[in-house]
């Protein structure tokens, strides 16, 4: 089996390893040589459109978010464009849309925990499992955050919409969580 060639669900699949393995290490230290020349890496298997390539599966499964970020940072200073821009649209598009979400989510965790939000919220019924999962998950990092930005873009603040949208126990949970008194 060709590397350039496995089913698209193998890479949706590396990429959400990559993901979980990636938030394990936050906190490491940054080597910029190495994204410098990861960047490169990803930039040459991008341009040929080798997804599959080992480099880009072993980048973003085994490196740390903060050298990731460092990664994608180098790659928008030597190409003059965002990787997440720089993925080409005839691709699988689950494939894409799932690569796009993860380098998004890694280079701003809190802009992607509201986009989650905003569409579990958004149009008939709750996506209650996101819903539940980014408030719980975020309540001892970033949820402060993430509310302020999620009331500047939906112009409602995070409660005032999960009061609406939900009931009972279920709502009592996650409005506390949300830092209210209930
Ligand atoms: C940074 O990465 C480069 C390239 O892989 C390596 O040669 C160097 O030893 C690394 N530096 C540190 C401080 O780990």
């Amino acid at each position: 089996m060709s590397h350039s060639y496995l089913h698209p669900c193998f890479y949706v699949f590396m990429l959400l390893v990559a993901l979980v393995s990636a938030f394990r290490y936050y906190g490491e230290e940054i080597n910029t040589t190495l994204a410098k020349s990861e960047a490169k890496k990803l930039h040459e298997a991008i341009k040929d459109k080798k997804f599959g390539n080992e480099d880009v599966i072993r980048i973003l499964s085994t490196r740390s978010i903060s050298q990731l970020q460092a990664t994608f940072n180098c790659y928008r200073e030597e190409e003059g464009t965002s990787i997440s821009k720089n993925l080409p649209k005839d691709l699988s598009e689950e494939y894409i849309a799932t690569l796009r979400m993860a380098v998004r989510c890694l280079k701003d965790p809190k802009k992607y925990f509201e986009k989650v939000l905003r569409r579990s919220i958004e149009g008939i019924g709750t996506d209650e499992d996101a819903l539940t999962r980014v408030i719980v998950t975020r309540a001892e990092k970033d949820l402060k955050e993430i509310k302020e930005l999620y009331h500047k873009r939906n112009n409602v603040p995070l409660d005032i919409a999960v009061d609406k949208e939900t009931s009972g126990d279920y709502k009592d949970m996650l409005l506390t969580l949300l830092g209210n008194e209930v």
